[in-house]
């Protein structure tokens, strides 16, 4: 099965209500208020928590049933947000005149590629905050390694300057590994190749 069907099946069928990652609670006073880009926003349960404390958000998926379920309930609490769908490793046309005060990218690692040219969506002192599985913890097959980071690529992320926290952590789901990002620590993009 392709990941774009995984995706769409599970946003269609989900009955629950998932409350958004718990890590947000601790890390939310780290990101700056305003415009919030969510990328890869599934359906939703972290960019309503965001929109409670203030942030006007874009949720950018590829998945159509993620971002209808948006769609839905942003309809039925009244609350405004913004739905575009695209490929979120590289498709940033509709976004190119844009820029966020905070990119959020939870359970979602778009790739070194990507993660430079988001960079360049960001206003000056903006925030790019990313929470997700480690790859080489996960089997290659499953939905958690497509959109993990791998060991080699966190290595990487060390060495950028921008990346100004980080921290890896295990809970039942996995291992994972979150950075922090800012904008006014730039880098050349990335130092490795
Ligand atoms: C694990 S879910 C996380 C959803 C949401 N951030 C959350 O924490 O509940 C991963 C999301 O990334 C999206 N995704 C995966 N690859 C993508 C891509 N190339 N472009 C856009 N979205 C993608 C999936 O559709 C899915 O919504």
């Amino acid at each position: 099965m392709r990941m774009i069907d995984y995706w769409d099946n599970l946003f269609r069928n989900r009955r629950t209500d998932p409350s958004h990652e718990a890590c947000l609670d601790e890390d939310l006073p780290l990101l700056k208020p305003g415009r919030l880009l969510d990328l890869g926003a599934g359906d939703g349960r972290n960019a309503f928590f965001f929109l409670e404390k203030g942030f006007e958000v874009t949720c950018l998926d590829y998945s159509a049933e993620g971002l209808a379920s948006i769609e839905r309930k942003a309809a039925d609490c009244g609350m405004p947000v913004r739905t575009i769908r695209a490929d979120a490793r590289g498709d940033f046309a509709a976004l190119k005149d844009e820029r966020f005060d905070t990119i959020a990218m939870i359970h979602f690692f778009p790739g070194r590629d990507a993660l430079n040219r988001l960079t360049r969506l960001l206003v000056e002192g903006g925030t790019l905050y990313c929470v997700t599985f480690v790859k080489d913890e996960q089997d290659p097959g499953s939905s958690k390694y497509s959109i993990g980071v791998s060991r080699r690529e966190i290595a990487e992320l060390k060495l950028n300057p921008g990346i100004v926290a980080d921290h890896m952590r295990t809970d039942e789901r996995g291992v994972l590994y979150s950075f922090l990002l800012r904008s006014d620590r730039p880098s050349e993009g990335w130092i490795c190749s």
